[in-house]
């Protein structure tokens, strides 16, 4: 037993499975930057206020989640707990809302989030996320669900759905939220939920409680009240995702966690998931810009969970990136067959391979599983006696075929294995 764990809730990504985590991220990438998505590295902490006032305090991500703390010179700062809110203050504080529009973005990295730990749930998850700030335009919408989609399905992801909804916009919201309270406030609710109506009336409609869930059943739907042009604007995202041939079905009762949300809302799900359910989400934030003290713009994105998405992968019975940790493994027995080898190696992987060598002097035996546990396939194998005659035995660890090739053409033979 060792005397330090990680922290409760807190994954470590470990060879043989960090290899498809980074798989899973990198494929999510770069679905991103194949659509133009410029890359951002931001702070993992920022100033609390940021979130509070972006993320919104009624939620659970802020009022119970966060990592906050107080630096050793007295500002408070938090863990980020999700993306969105530090990309808008880097676009606002470096100005690139007053180049050329929209800014596309993209992102990966550790968010935190103070939840109870349970399977595809981590007090430190894992996303890839792009946001598209400062056009209002559906077609823009439709391309961001369309890069999720694309990304998922380019790792060889099929069971999830896609839930879309309109959450409304400044015209349209505050009446339905005055109508939806009414309901709500006419049923014979518990205090909590009776508070949480007046907070965050729409936070109730995703209660899960069956009593609650039976209460709200005839509740109005922000879908049923939409102005003209959110409607408007709602039809075209699913004009463009029809042409795209994006399926989703339309769930009027999504209820996201984050407040900063307006218009087209949607969240991917897997059904292998158990709970936790939700692999990506996202949507369009009006008023989120001009409330962190920035210019009226509104923005669109996605976080895909890279943790709950290899989580998909598994339950698919999938694997993504590559099944060996290296192509050829070099096994030499004796001093300078030890010093040929490794700069036969040094080569290979200037040509593009992956390659290690047995280190340690394990014997032959020793060595060969280790070539074996690699997922190798090939060996390069010399003694010293070898190298004196300037031969390297070349083993297929497929067949167990084994030939010596003159080390002067070591190289070129073995890059032809690989196709190269
Ligand atoms: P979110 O829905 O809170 O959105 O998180 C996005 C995804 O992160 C979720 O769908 C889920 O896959 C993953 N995730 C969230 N919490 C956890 C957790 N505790 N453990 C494992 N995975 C988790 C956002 O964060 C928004 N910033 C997305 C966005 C960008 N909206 C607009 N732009």
């Amino acid at each position: 037993m060792s005397e330090f764990k990680a922290p409760k809730g807190i994954p470590d990504y470990l060879p043989p499975d960090s290899a498809q985590f980074v798989a899973v991220r990198d494929g999510l990438l770069a679905a991103a930057r194949s659509a133009g998505y410029g890359d951002v590295e931001l702070p993992i902490f920022e100033e609390t206020a940021l979130f509070a006032r972006g993320v919104g305090e009624s939620t659970d991500v802020v009022s119970k989640e966060m990592y906050t703390f107080e630096d050793r010179g007295g500002r408070s700062v938090t863990l980020r707990p999700e993306g969105t809110a530090g990309v808008m203050r880097a676009v606002i504080e470096h100005g690139l809302d007053r180049g050329a529009l929209p800014v596309k973005l993209c992102y990966a990295g550790p968010f935190f989030r103070y939840e109870r730990p349970q399977a595809g749930r981590y007090r430190q998850l894992q996303q890839v996320g792009i946001e598209a700030i400062g056009v209002d335009d559906p077609a823009l919408d439709a391309e961001v669900i369309a890069v999720a989609d694309a990304g998922f399905r380019a790792l060889g992801l099929d069971g999830f759905r896609l839930e879309i909804t309109s959450l409304g916009d400044a015209t349209c919201r505050p009446a339905y939220r005055e109508k939806l309270q009414q309901f709500l406030f006419a049923l014979d609710l518990d205090e909590d939920t009776r508070r949480r109506a007046e907070i965050n009336p729409l936070r109730v409609l995703d209660d899960k409680r069956p009593e609650i869930k039976a209460l709200t059943a005839e509740a109005p739907l922000m879908l049923d009240h939409l102005s003209d042009e959110a409607k408007k604007h709602f039809e075209t995202v699913l004009a463009h995702l029809d042409a795209l041939q994006v399926p989703y079905v339309i769930n009027p009762r999504m209820v996201r966690g984050l407040d900063y949300y307006t218009k087209t809302t949607f969240e991917f799900v897997h059904d292998g998931l158990g709970a936790q359910s939700g692999i990506g989400g996202g949507g369009r934030y009006d008023g989120l810009m001009r409330e962190l003290g920035g210019q009226d713009l509104s923005g669109i994105g996605f976080g895909l969970g890279v943790d709950r998405t290899l989580l998909a992968l598994r339950a698919e019975g999938r694997t993504a990136g590559p099944a060996a940790r290296v192509d050829v493994f070099c096994v030499p027995l004796g001093e300078q067959a030890k010093q040929e080898l490794a700069v036969l190696a040094a080569r290979l992987r200037s040509a593009g391979l992956r390659v290690d060598l047995a280190y340690g002097d394990r014997g032959l035996k020793g060595a060969m599983r280790a070539a074996d546990r690699s997922g190798a396939g090939v060996a390069l194998v010399a003694g010293d006696r070898d190298i004196a005659a300037g031969t390297v035995g070349l083993k297929d660890l497929s067949t167990g075929e084994q030939i010596d090739v003159a080390a002067d053409a070591v190289v070129a033979e073995t890059l032809a294995r690989f196709g190269r």
